[in-house]
Order: C-alpha cells, then structure tokens, then sequence
C-alpha cells in the first residue's frame, strides 16, 4: 500500500517542496519516474547543504553532507542559502552504436538548486539531481563568478551515510589499479588497508580505508545497492572513504603530489555524477543504463569503422611462459622481471602470426592481436627511467609487418594494434598521431593500449586528474582518426562510451591474466559472479574469455583457471564487451586435426546484441543472462556459478512466441568440477519455443552455454 501511494505521490507529482524540520528553510523532494526513490534536498540550520535517499518509503541514505576544501580558499561548506530552483522531467531514447541492447530509455526527474553563500564572498554552486527508476545521480557545477575562478581541490567530501551494515563487495581504494580481488564482508568490517589481496603489483597506492567503485551492496531487506560515478572528464576519479564504525562513506578523490591536491580547475566547470543505483532483483542493476544515461550523447559521430567481433591473439602465449615480447626471450611475466634468456623465443614472429590468422580465418574469428610486434620490449620492465622506450612504428626484424598485414588481408582477419605505452603517457602522446595514421595506413581500426606500471611523472597516478585528460585526450585523438581503443590498465569506464562510442573496452579488473602467473595470484570461481554486479555496471570488459587448457599441461602446470570449460563459454555472454577474445593457444582448440566440439559455441556466439536480459542471478553466487544477436535474432544464454553446485532453471518465455529454436546446450559434464576435472562437458541439442523450460546442473565453478538458432 505504502508502495502505491509513493508511486501515485510521484507520479501526479514528482518534485515538490516540504517545510524542513531542520531550519526554516524549505526541502525539495524529487521522485523517480515510477515514485519508488525519492530523494530530499535541504540545508540544515548552519546552511549546510544535505541529500537523503528512500526506497519504497524506507530510508537508504540518510541526511548526507556535502561540501569542499581548497587550497588558499576556505571551504565551501555551511551558509548557503538557496536562490532558485529548477525542475525537470526527462525522457527520451536514443541508439548505441554497438552494446547490450540498441535502444536505450533515458527516464528521470530533475532538480537542480541554486545555491549562494550568505557570506560576504557570495559564492554560487548548483547541484543537480536526476531521480530514474533504477537510482539516484548528482553533481555539482560551479558557474562562472567573481570570488571563484581558479581553484585547486583538496577534497570533495560527498557523503553517503548508509542506515544499516549491508552486505558489501569491495576493492581497496586504490589510486592506480584496480586488479584486486573482491572481498566479501559487512560494510562494518572493510579494511582495506590489510586486504589489498594483489600481490605482486607494484604499482599500487592506497593511503586510505577506501574502496574502489561501482561498490555494490545489499541491505538485509533484499535491496541491492550500488556506487559509482558517471562522466568522469576532467576531475580525478572518486573512491569511497569507508567509516565503518558509522556505516558511512565519503568521496574520496585520487591525488597528485605534483598538483598538492586534488584536482585543479577554473569556473565554469562540473563535476562527475555520483551514482547511486537502487533495485529490488540483483539483475537489474545489471541491466541498468543510468550511468549511460548520466553521459552526454555521442560527440564523435558515425563509429562503423568498428566492427565488434572476437579475436584471436599473441597474448595468452606470453603470460603462460612459451614465448615472450622481447626479442632475445628473457623476461617472465610471472615475476615481472628480466630473466636469465630462456629461448622461449619471441612470441611475435611472422611465422606465428600466420599461423594465428589461418586459425582465425578457418573458425570464423574476425580479429588478431599481436603483442611484442614492435621494439622496446626489451626495456620496459624493471627500469624506473620508461620514457622514449616503446616505438609504435618501428617492428621487431623477426616481424615482417607488411608481409603479416598482406596475409591477413588476404585471409579476411583484421589486426588489432597493440600499445604497451609503460604507464609514459608524455612518451605516447608524442607519437600517438603518426602511430594513428600508421595504423589506418594499414587497415587498423582498433588498438589495445596499456598502461603497465607507475606513472611517469612521479606523483601522478593512473586515476588522477592528469591521467584523466590523458585518457580523454588518447580518445578524442582516436575518434579524428577513426579509431577505436581497448585500454588496459585503464581509467575505470563511467559511462563516456555513450559519448565517445569509439571507447569500445577496456580492462580495469583482475583478469583472466592473473589465472596464468601463479597459484597464489589466479582468480577463484566467485570471481566472475561478484564482478557481473560490480565492475561490470561501470562498462564492457575485456576479460579476455576462452581458455580450453584449463590446467595449463605443458607450461605452468602448477597454475590453472578455476572455473570448468563450460564456465569459459558462458563468459562470452555473462561477460559483456563488444570485442571478445578467444585467448588460448590454437592447438588447444583442437583435438588431433579437428576442432574442439566445444569450441562450436565460440564460433556461434554474437558480440552486438539488440536487447539482454538478466534472467537470475545473486552477487557473488551466480549469474545467467540471455542476449540477442543484432542482425540474425540469435539468442544466446549464459550462466556462471560459484564454487558452489547449483541447478539453473530457464524460462524461455523470453523468445518469440510461434518460433521454434534449434537450442544446442554446452554444459558442465556429470562430474565435473572446477579443480578435480574442469574438462567434463556434455554437448545436447533440443527444440524450443517460448513456452519450454530448462533445468541445468552447473557444476561446482562451472556453468552452461546455450545457442538458440531459429529453425
Ligand atoms: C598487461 C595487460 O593487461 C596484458 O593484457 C598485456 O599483455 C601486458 N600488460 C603487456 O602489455
Ligand atoms: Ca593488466
């Protein structure tokens, strides 16, 4: 009943005013679409601005403060008074170029309040809140003024005070990477100065208890929860300050020892939105577009020179010891360190290259990347002194670069440039345009970049402000020429796809790389159902999916992937990116001189999708999502478990009505398990329509693949 009224409230109503009970000063308060989420404004009697959020009459956030501290400046804090508002009701569609569905609904209402200092300096900010269905965005704009023109932040402090200690799944608060392993706890017991769960990542800095975003939680009452930021452009990337004594979360923003703050900027400026994301079915808040919807519409055009597909690469083969990205073969990426030479050999020979692109043309894989093609290699470890190491024109002599371009032309396979950039972004940005047009020059649309490292210069860090603009610069420099970028070591995704659609991937999360170093640094079988509700609500993720030598026989035999074959299928559809690589060697696909009957799945699967659908799922437990392919009207539904069995029913009353489907079902075999025989699959087809269900085992870390063909 309560739930009615509020939908009723929101709907005639949506945005209203209510006389405070904290000053005289009147509070707006702002529904969502549908009336569930309301979110109040208010200043408190020191003229301090404060948000609370409710669902379904319940409050979520409590009175949260918000306020800033400059350097030379006094904060930006209390006697504020409100000098005009401005509401709106928002709602429209518009189109991806390539993602999980190809219409999306921007739906919400605003609030934007005016706000001025009393004081004598009279200063102005505004903030403005969108309410949709599926949560709550804000930020702050600083308009032009007399008393604030250029200010250097020395923290944002947006709280988040949380009402009850929830569920959480977290990341330390780390300034640079965000390649740690989830953790699992009750908001009141975060440590992540102790939990830091990366071994062997040198590049790393966290100063605070903090946690990475999207931090995603759930109330005892079932309700899922999840922070972010959208639109993350000039401003430094937030982590969230945790008090866990008070269940409570502040902004936390990256730093620069160079800069002595936080972020430098002049009025007129804004800041990212804060996110909050709010939904009863854990799913949902997969299937959520508010961080999209919080980022401006597409700046750069028409993006069909990118075709989303899977590919093939020189990579796998490097981080499993059998080749390397030197020349003279002597680094090992297990320990990050220059080696005795081992004569493994380098792994980016022309010979090798083709041998990939005849794999990739005989199976239908659009795409190869090389890693180690260009010289530089040799240096890019272990030196402090990175600058002017990588050359991103100039090949290995062992690679015939045309020679490798012709062939896979002629072969119908495109090839994926590769910029290990070594965390010197002054050294990339110097060559980065000629390296574009060299690229295009020879039928490149697409590069993977990386940024392994610290960051040259000292005291600047790969979420701070002045890695922020370099980022931002690399993508608009991209989108003039046409080209699109998979980073790695990346700025965390806020949504900018829908801006600069050229930004199609990226990694930013423990991959599946970690697998190959070592036992110790591998990724258990929750991984990947913790990261579909966290990491991946920020943005596509090249995970890098598709292992079938899931014990690694022949090289590191002591590590392995802690999942079964048929968990690696699924991720091509639970793991979203519209480029998925297809990452072990070749001859591992293959069993003697044919290929894997597993490996059909691979070969089938869509990579641009018309809709998708969260059909069950719990964090951290399981997941299965069903996508439908753009041109053909394929589904495809995959599902992922922990390391727990489970039995996964499906209800197809998503397909078509009067259409019967040709489904062939890859799962786990009877006795498979993720450690003691992660090879054990079955492969079945069936008839099915919309009124068919399905009820199928996943073995402990294991999962199930389904294509579903019209007949
Ligand atoms: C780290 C990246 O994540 C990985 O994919 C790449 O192979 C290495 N850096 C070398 O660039
Ligand atoms: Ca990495």
């Amino acid at each position: 009943m309560r739930n009615n009224i509020h939908s009723l409230l929101g709907f005639f109503m949506s945005i209203f005013l209510l006389i405070s009970c904290q000053s005289n000063q009147k509070n707006m308060v702002v529904f969502s679409p549908d009336g569930n989420i309301e979110t109040e404004f208010g200043l408190n009697k020191n003229g301090g601005p404060f948000y609370t959020v409710k669902y379904n009459g319940d409050v979520l956030i409590d009175s949260s403060f918000i306020s800033f501290d400059f350097k030379d400046i006094p904060s930006l804090k209390d006697n504020f008074k409100i000098s005009n508002i401005n509401t709106k009701k928002n709602d429209s569609e518009w189109k991806m170029p390539w993602g999980e569905q190809s219409t999306v609904r921007d739906h919400n209402n605003e609030l934007k309040i005016f706000l001025e200092e009393s004081t004598e300096l009279n200063r102005k900010i505004n903030i403005i809140f969108k309410v949709f269905n599926d949560g709550v965005g804000f930020r702050y704009e600083f308009p032009e003024q007399d008393n604030l023109g250029e200010v250097l932040i020395t923290d944002e402090n947006t709280e988040f005070n949380l009402t009850e200690d929830h569920d959480s799944w977290w990341i330390p608060g780390d300034w640079d990477i965000y390649e740690h392993l989830y953790n699992e706890t009750k908001l009141s017991e975060i440590d992540a100065i102790s939990k830091r769960n990366h071994p062997n990542l040198a590049s790393t800095y966290i100063p605070e208890n903090a946690v990475n975003t999207p931090f995603t939680m759930r109330t005892a009452d079932g309700v899922h929860l999840s922070f972010h930021e959208a639109n993350l452009t000039n401003y430094s990337g937030m982590t969230l300050k945790v008090d866990p004594e008070n269940l409570s979360l502040t902004s936390e923003l990256v730093g620069s020892e160079r800069l002595g703050g936080k972020a430098k900027l002049s009025t007129p400026f804004e800041t990212p939105w804060r996110t909050i994301q709010i939904s009863d079915r854990a799913g949902d808040l997969i299937e959520s577009k508010m961080i999209l919807n919080l980022n401006d519409p597409n700046k750069i055009g028409d993006v069909s020179y990118f075709t989303p597909m899977k590919y093939v690469g020189i990579w796998w083969e490097m981080h499993i010891g059998k080749s390397t990205w030197d020349l003279e073969g002597s680094q090992d990426m297990t320990t990050f360190t220059e080696g005795e030479a081992s004569a493994k050999g380098h792994g980016a020979n022309t010979e090798n290259a083709k041998k990939y692109i005849d794999f990739a043309s005989s199976n239908g894989i659009k795409g190869l990347l090389v890693e180690g093609w260009n010289t530089g290699w040799d240096k890019w470890i272990n030196t402090e002194d990175r600058e002017g190491v990588f050359d991103f024109m100039t090949p290995y002599p062992d690679y015939d670069f045309d020679a490798v371009v012709a062939y896979a032309k002629e072969k119908g396979v495109e090839i994926i440039m590769h910029h290990e950039t070594s965390a010197a972004p002054r050294t990339y940005e110097k060559q980065m345009h000629e390296a574009y047009d060299f690229m295009k020059k020879n039928g490149m649309n697409s590069v993977k970049t990386g940024y392994v490292g610290k960051i040259i210069p000292k005291g600047e860090y790969h979420h701070g402000q002045w890695m922020v603009n370099h980022y931002h610069k690399v993508l608009e420099e991209a989108a003039k020429k046409k080209i699109a970028i998979n980073a790695h070591e990346p700025i965390k995704a806020t949504g900018k796809r829908r801006t600069y659609p050229n930004a199609i991937s990226r990694e930013g999360l423990r991959g599946q790389e970690f697998n190959a170093w070592s036992v110790e640094r591998g990724n258990p079988p929750n991984h990947l159902p913790i990261v579909a509700f966290t990491r991946m609500l920020s943005g596509p993720i090249d995970f890098t999916p598709g292992v079938f030598n899931i014990k690694l026989d022949g090289y590191r035999e002591e590590s392995q992937i802690n999942t079964t074959l048929a968990h690696q299928l699924a991720l091509y559809v639970t793991i979203y990116s519209p480029i998925q690589m297809v990452c072990d060697l070749p001859e591992h696909y293959m069993i003697g001189d044919k290929i894997h009957p597993m490996f059909q799945f691979i070969a089938d699967v869509g990579v641009d999708w018309e809709q998708s659908k969260v059909l069950d799922g719990e964090v951290g437990e399981h997941v299965a999502i069903a996508r439908k392919e753009k041109e053909t009207g394929n589904w495809f539904v995959g599902g992922i478990t922990d390391e727990n069995a489970r039995t996964q029913i499906i209800d197809f009353s998503f397909l078509e009505e009067d259409k019967t489907y040709i489904a062939k079902i890859y799962k786990d075999g009877p006795d498979a398990h993720w450690d003691d025989n992660p090879l054990d699959y079955a492969i079945e087809e069936v008839e099915l329509t919309n009124i068919s269900t399905l009820k199928l085992n996943m073995a402990p870390g294991g999962g199930f693949a389904i294509s579903l063909i019209e007949k």
